[in-house]
This record gives C-alpha cells, sequence and structure tokens, in this order.
C-alpha cells in the first residue's frame, strides 16, 4: 500500500467533542484506521469484526502477522458475542476492574475474525477506562481492534507525537487526546486456566489481582531470552529505540556506580551516551550531562507514565547507548523491568 493522507483531529480527553468523534467512527464504520488515546497507551484502531480492516494495522505497523490483537468494547453487554463463556473468576475481575488497564484472555466466539487471533482459538479483551475510547467505540458500533500504535518493535506512544512520528501517512486518523496517564500496556491475563495466568504485566498489578483472585500464576517465560511466552507479542524485540539499550540491576549505590563506569567506557570509544535513572539516585549524577530521571522509585506508577518518552527522547537527541537503572518489581515495577529488558534485547548487567 502506498502512503495515504493522515488526518490529525485534537479532541478533548475530559469533555470529548461528540461531533468530532462521529468523523472518527465513520472512518471505522468505513473500514479505515484511526489512532486514539486509551489510559495505557494511544491504541491503532480499526473494526474489529472486519478482516480488511484489520489488515491495515498489521500493515501500518509492520507488525508480524502471527500476534494477536486485543478488541476493544464500550460496554459489558458487548462481551457475550465475542466469546464462549465467562468463568467465575472473570466476572470477578471484570466487575473490579473495567474499564481499566487489564486484558482478558477467553475462548473465542465464531463472530471474531481469524485476522484479529492471528488463528488462536482465543480472543483478547479489554474495556479501556478514557472517555475518547470509550466513546469511539460505541459510535462505531463494533469492537475495535487495537494494538499500540507504534511501529512494530518501537516503545508504545504514550503522546500524541509519538504516533505521529510512527504512524503519519500510514493510517486515516489520528486523534489528538493527550498524554496517556498510565503510560504501560495493559494486564493481558488468561481466564481460560484455573488458576489464571499473567501473560504480560500491566497497569493493573500482580499484587492487585491476587487480592481478588487469590492464586494466580505468571508466565514463566516472561522474561527468558530464549523462551517462548504465551502472549505471543512478547516474543519480539519489543518497546525498542534505535539507540542501544543496558539495564543495570542491583542496589542504588552499586547502579550508580556501575553507570558511571560505563559511561567513561562508552564515551572513550566516542559514544553519545544517555542515562535514564530515578528520582532517588539523580543527585548522584551531579554534572553529568544527558540524566533523565523517570520517577520515583518507590512509586513506579510515576515511572511508567515517562519511561518510553525518555527512551524515544534520546533517539531525538541522536544519542549511541541508553544506560536504564533497573528497579525493584514490586508494583508496577514487574511491568515496567518487563518493557526496559525486552527493550534491552535482554541486555541486563546484575551488579
Ligand atoms: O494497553 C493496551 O493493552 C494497549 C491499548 C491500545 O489497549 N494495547 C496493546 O496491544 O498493548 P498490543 O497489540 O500492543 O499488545 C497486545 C498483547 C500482545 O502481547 C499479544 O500477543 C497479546 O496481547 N494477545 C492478544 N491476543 C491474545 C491471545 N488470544 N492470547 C494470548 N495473548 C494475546
Ligand atoms: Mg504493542
Amino acid at each position: 500500500m502506498k502512503r495515504m493522507e493522515t488526518k490529525i483531529l485534537k479532541v478533548s480527553p475530559r469533555y470529548p467533542e461528540v461531533d468530532k468523534l462521529k468523523i472518527a467512527a465513520q472512518i471505522i464504520k468505513r473500514g479505515g484506521t484511526a489512532a486514539f488515546p486509551t489510559e495505557t497507551v494511544y491504541g491503532l484502531g480499526a473494526n474489529g469484526l472486519n478482516p480488511a480492516a484489520i489488515k491495515k494495522i498489521f500493515w501500518a505497523k509492520g507488525r508480524p502477522l502471527d500476534n494477536p490483537l486485543i478488541l476493544h468494547i464500550a460496554e459489558i453487554n458487548e462481551l457475550g458475542a465475542l466469546v464462549k463463556e465467562v468463568s467465575f473468576q472473570a466476572e470477578k475481575l471484570i466487575s473490579k476492574f473495567w474499564p481499566g488497564p487489564i486484558t482478558l484472555v477467553f475462548k473465542k466466539s465464531f463472530i471474531v475474525p481469524d485476522e484479529a487471533t492471528a488463528g488462536l482459538d482465543t480472543v483478547a479483551i479489554r474495556m479501556p477506562a478514557n472517555s475518547i475510547a470509550r466513546m469511539l467505540i460505541r459510535l462505531s458500533e463494533c469492537p475495535i481492534a487495537a494494538p499500540s500504535a507504534n511501529l512494530s518493535g518501537k516503545p508504545s506512544p504514550t503522546k500524541v507525537e509519538h504516533v505521529i512520528a510512527d504512524l503519519l501517512g500510514k493510517v486515516d486518523l489520528i486523534i489528538d487526546g493527550g498524554d496517556t496517564p498510565v503510560g504501560v500496556e495493559s494486564t493481558v491475563i488468561d481466564v481460560t486456566r484455573t488458576p489464571p495466568m499473567i501473560l504480560r504485566p500491566g497497569g493493573i498489578t500482580r499484587e492487585q489481582l491476587e487480592e481478588v483472585l487469590g492464586e494466580i500464576r505468571v508466565d514463566q517465560m516472561l522474561d527468558l531470552k530464549n523462551g517462548k511466552p504465551r502472549s505471543p507479542g512478547l516474543k519480539y524485540r519489543h518497546y525498542s529505540p534505535d539507540a542501544q539499550v543496558i539495564v543495570i540491576e542491583g542496589a542504588p549505590k552499586n547502579r550508580v556506580k556501575k553507570i558511571k563506569t560505563l559511561l567513561r567506557e562508552k564515551r572513550n570509544q566516542g559514544l553519545k551516551v544517555g542515562v535514564m535513572c530515578v528520582d532517588e539516585t539523580l543527585k548522584m549524577y551531579e554534572n553529568i550531562p544527558n540524566v533523565l530521571s523517570m520517577g520515583k522509585e518507590k512509586r513506579p506508577e510515576t515511572i511508567a507514565p515517562n519511561m518510553y518518552n525518555c527512551l524515544r527522547g534520546f533517539d531525538l537527541k541522536g544519542v549511541d547507548v541508553i544506560l536504564v537503572e533497573g528497579i525493584s518489581e514490586r508494583g508496577m515495577g514487574l511491568a515496567i523491568m518487563n518493557r526496559l529488558r525486552k527493550a534491552a534485547g535482554f541486555n541486563v548487567i546484575k551488579v
């Protein structure tokens, strides 16, 4: 397919203008593609029941065809038509966390096309908590299939500039609805198994899930370099900027010490280096250029909204190597570390 004209439409995230979203819904109804904000990251949407429309998503992102998509719904009563059954465990999660940053994997019904699920007999479904997204789905009168609105392999978009940088000329419309507050993708959980299994950590934490379900499992292949995770999207090099990324994990003082050593080495090789640290360690890098704090390690939910923007920002600055401090895996730290290790292609140093 050749480059196309992409409309950009600014919509208020608090008070979405219905007339504007009707334009976007028309595009979806006619089989086109529209990027829109959710509470996690921007998504690239198309009619989830229309195979030709779904193919446009894969084309625009350059996404491998064996990586299934999430179908987004606006109301609970839209779920029944898409799945075979809703277990008791699934129901508990839905009533506690929807709308919100969690995606449930069900056995799919016959109306869900193979193009959306990459031929699997399961389907991933989520109800986003973002007024623009919800209103767009309602007006489009169909479930919206939407992966993150980045080129395949790149960091997910948390600002409209990221979407524009990756997808201008490849999609019909980009809705500018401001920054996405959560900043990391939804948790993907398989509710066809007992106990349910986290396939991708995300915006709803493992601790929150355990509180509701009691026992849960976490896919052990998640962070294995050569493993095959059950969330197919996690097997690819992913979330990566152009620059090389190295993650340094360990106690704060040791991390900083190792990073300073690496900084010297890389600079001596003539490389331009960026550092991503946390508020707690920022002052240890006094007088060193290109050091950015992602947020507070103690409150990883403050890190998530900045992580992808920092990675992309260093690419714009022409940095060759990004040294990133690894953080504790408590709470949203689990999702953050999953993404950072993948961004690094598992180039992780433990100190
Ligand atoms: O927060 C999010 O989930 C964002 C926003 C836009 O909603 N979407 C998103 O989509 O992150 P995507 O396509 O970038 O990631 C979807 C993940 C992939 O890892 C994919 O392999 C997995 O969900 N997935 C989708 N369908 C699945 C299925 N039937 N079984 C297992 N994993 C599935
Ligand atoms: Mg993605």
